[in-house]
């Protein structure tokens, strides 16, 4: 038989108010300053540059188009969810509706190297970034992981990466509304640098490095298919789709959203354009104001592209790259503040389940948080942080979000199928097209990943499955309540 939990009682867990329960305080512009705030970081700041060298050329505008397409579908999906099923846990909890409880704690740990994961990338690329703004201050032992060394150097421990975590896992334990509020402001910070550097960069655009607007075949460096033409438009749209990780994080909070069924797919669908149309014209400006082949060379901009971008070409506008650098460091941090969030809220959900233990869903008395299982996330994450190099958890976070896209998407058609009657504030359009083109999209991405992340990922999901047999399984809520 296969257990699935019923739409009705997930609304009347959605709707208890008072002890044991998240508290309902953010409303449709907090939503979509949280989206923001998952979304724009490292992808935009850091790859975008990487996708033009690499594959795109001047075309990586079209690249964030072609992943914005890729994610509108499964956001679409995610709107539809989110408003009929405001509960905390996302990706999750919608699956354990339509597919069943193996499936959805399949998700859940899938969830775990979005967020968790998404979260230690981060606050590693963060440390790096406070390095650089404090010229090198910090000695390189104790700020990068064993695993690395350079000049006959090694890493022991990520000190800076643990104490942004901690600082952070502090702040969410304060409070949703707090936690908010900070997040507000790193917005206004980063979406402000963002603007600035698109008006201010505006009239240093030579259209000279617009053409060719693709990398020409034959070009040296660029043999495979993924790495020029269309071709190249396709290598740099995986590349830059993790810019847009974080969009679905919106609908993990939906338990504390004011008005959830109108104002999730305002904050989901809200964030995505913003950060879509911000992404383009960036990009354009970012490839016309230097040539995309300066980003392929280490001599050059291949490294703090923006940084180099504005020093070597905009004279008279310098305090900008130390701008850039300060809104790099507020944007990851409120990277990590919403991935910590959504994964806080994912296992409060599982434990609320009975797939995890208990410790994972129990309230703060005064804040209302999950502070225990905040904690243990802090430790976690932390390990990750102090003691992995960043590459490794990059490519397995994008694994775990592609992974979450695709279900979301399936799950929409099969409660279609399944439950027509339903009500639904907010209706995916063009269901089963939409969701097929989500799940084809997205999969085709998991497919592009390179074999070693693969391998690796389905370790992780095979660890997964042992749990739920030895664990989960027998302490589900949903089978000891039909026994
Ligand atoms: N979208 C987030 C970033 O680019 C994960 O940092």
């Amino acid at each position: 038989m296969k257990y699935t939990k019923s739409i009705e009682n997930l609304l009347k867990e959605a709707n208890a108010t008072g002890e044991g329960s998240l508290k309902r305080t953010l409303g449709s512009w907090n939503l979509i300053a949280l989206g923001i705030g998952a979304i724009i970081g490292a992808g935009l700041f850091v790859r975008t540059a990487a996708a033009a060298g690499e594959a795109a050329g001047a075309a990586v505008t079209l690249s964030f188009i072609v992943a914005a397409v890729g994610c509108a579908f499964a956001g679409l999906c995610y709107a539809e969810f989110a408003a009929m099923i405001p509960i905390a846990g996302s990706a999750y909890t919608y699956a354990y509706t339509t597919m069943g409880e193996l499936v959805a704690w399949i998700i859940g740990w899938a969830l775990i190297m979005e967020y968790a994961l998404g979260a230690a990338t981060v606050s590693i690329a963060w440390s790096e970034y406070l390095n650089k703004l404090l010229g090198g201050a910090i000695p390189y032992e104790w700020s990068h992981s064993p695993f690395e060394s350079l000049n006959g150097v090694s890493g022991i421990i990520n000190l800076p990466a643990l104490v942004i975590l901690f600082v952070l896992t502090m702040v969410l334990i304060r409070g949703t509304q707090e936690s908010a509020k900070l997040n507000g402001i790193i917005v206004f910070i980063k979406v402000a640098i963002v603007l600035l550097f698109i008006v201010l960069g505006w009239q240093f655009i030579k259209p000279e490095n617009h053409t060719p607007f693709m990398i020409p075949e034959g070009t040296p460096g660029h043999e495979g298919f993924f790495k020029w033409g269309w071709g190249g438009v396709l290598g740099g749209a995986a590349i830059v789709f993790f810019a847009f990780i974080g969009f679905d994080a919106v609908s993990t909070a939906a338990q504390e959203a004011k008005n959830p069924k109108r104002d999730m797919p305002i904050g989901i669908l809200g964030s995505l354009v913003i950060c879509t149309i911000l992404y383009i014209l960036f990009s354009h400006v970012l490839t016309g104001v230097a040539n995309w082949s300066e980003f392929a060379d280490p001599a050059k901009g291949k490294e703090a592209s923006v940084a180099y971008v504005i020093s070597t070409y905009m004279s008279g506008y310098s305090w900008l790259a130390t701008g850039v650098t300060i809104a790099i460091l507020a944007g990851f941090s409120s990277v990590i503040l919403v991935m910590l969030l959504g994964q806080s809220r994912v296992f409060y959900t599982m434990s609320k389940d009975g797939l995890l233990p208990k410790v994972f869903s129990e309230l703060h008395p005064k804040y209302s948080t999950p502070h225990k299982s905040n904690m243990i996330l802090f430790v976690l994450v932390g390990l990750f942080a102090a003691f992995v190099p960043g590459s490794v958890a990059g490519d397995l976070t994008s694994f775990g979000t592609l992974l979450a896209f695709v279900l979301v998407s399936a799950g929409i058609w099969i409660l279609r199928v399944k439950s027509p009657e339903l009500e639904r504030p907010f209706k995916t359009p063009l269901v089963p097209l939409v969701p097929i083109l989500g799940i084809l999209i997205c999969g085709g991405m998991i497919v592009a990943l390179d074999y070693t992340t693969l391998k690796v990922a389905a370790m992780w999901m095979i660890l997964g499955i042992i749990i739920y047999y030895a664990y989960s399984k027998n302490h589900s809520k949903i089978r000891n309540s039909e026994k």
